[in-house]
């Protein structure tokens, strides 16, 4: 009797843990940074902690030329997962699930014992974040499309994009990138301006 009861035991554990495992399975997100449920972005908790692809560095122009002198007023790094890295560099291609991070942060330029106009980052303004989607998700989104999510966080809300229609605010500014693209890259990839990114270059 008593072995039987071990038995019964031992069975309704393994099923309680199988069932675990299916659940949290199913829950694991395809995207660190998606709500499943309802396909919201938000920026990524620990994406200081990727590695970065490149940082696009903005000079002063204009106004701001004539008023500070030659040098950089804007910062923009890009962050990746690891594992976006090893898949493109394997295949040239992002995978499902891919997030880029870029954020935003403003500059200031100094004569350092390096150079004369020396730029380096300041104050955070927010982030541009995108998320490879190749199954063609939450085809009712107006933030989802062209194979990936789309949005804008302003720098005091990392959990609720201000991207109403990536249609009207993101893609005019990002049909360049398709002319600067490789031949190689899959279409919804030409959308992004990899030719800043060393790293996913063939070496
Ligand atoms: C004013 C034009 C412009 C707009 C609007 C714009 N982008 Fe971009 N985006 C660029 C350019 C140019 C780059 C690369 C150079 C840079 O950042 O200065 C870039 C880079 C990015 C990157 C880094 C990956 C890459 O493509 O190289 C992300 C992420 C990004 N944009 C997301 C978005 C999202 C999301 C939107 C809409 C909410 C958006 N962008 C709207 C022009 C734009």
């Amino acid at each position: 009797m008593k072995h039987m009861l071990f038995g019964v035991v031992v069975l309704v554990c393994g099923a309680v843990w199988l069932t675990g495992l299916s659940n949290a399975e199913q829950e694991k997100p395809f995207a660190p940074n998606v709500d499943v449920a309802t396909g919201a972005l938000r920026v990524p908790n620990n994406y200081t902690e990727w590695p970065t692809l490149g940082t696009w560095a903005h000079a002063n122009t204009d106004e701001k030329l004539e008023k500070n002198g030659p040098g950089l007023h804007e910062y923009h790094t890009v962050y990746t997962q690891p594992s976006t890295i090893a898949h493109y560099k394997k295949t040239g291609q992002f995978p499902d699930g891919a997030v880029l991070v870029k954020e935003l942060l403003n500059a200031e330029t100094m004569a350092m014992s390096t150079g004369p106009a020396v730029g380096h980052a300041t104050t955070l303004k927010g982030w541009f974040v995108l998320v490879r989607d190749t199954k063609g998700r939450y085809k009712d989104s107006k933030v989802w499309g062209d194979g990936w999510a789309w949005g804008l966080f302003n720098k005091e809300d990392m959990t609720h994009s201000v991207t109403k229609n990536y249609k009207v605010e993101c893609i005019p500014c990002h049909i360049p990138a398709k002319g600067l693209a490789p031949a190689h890259a899959a279409e919804a990839d030409k959308w992004i301006y990899t030719l800043g990114y060393p790293i996913l270059q063939k070496q």
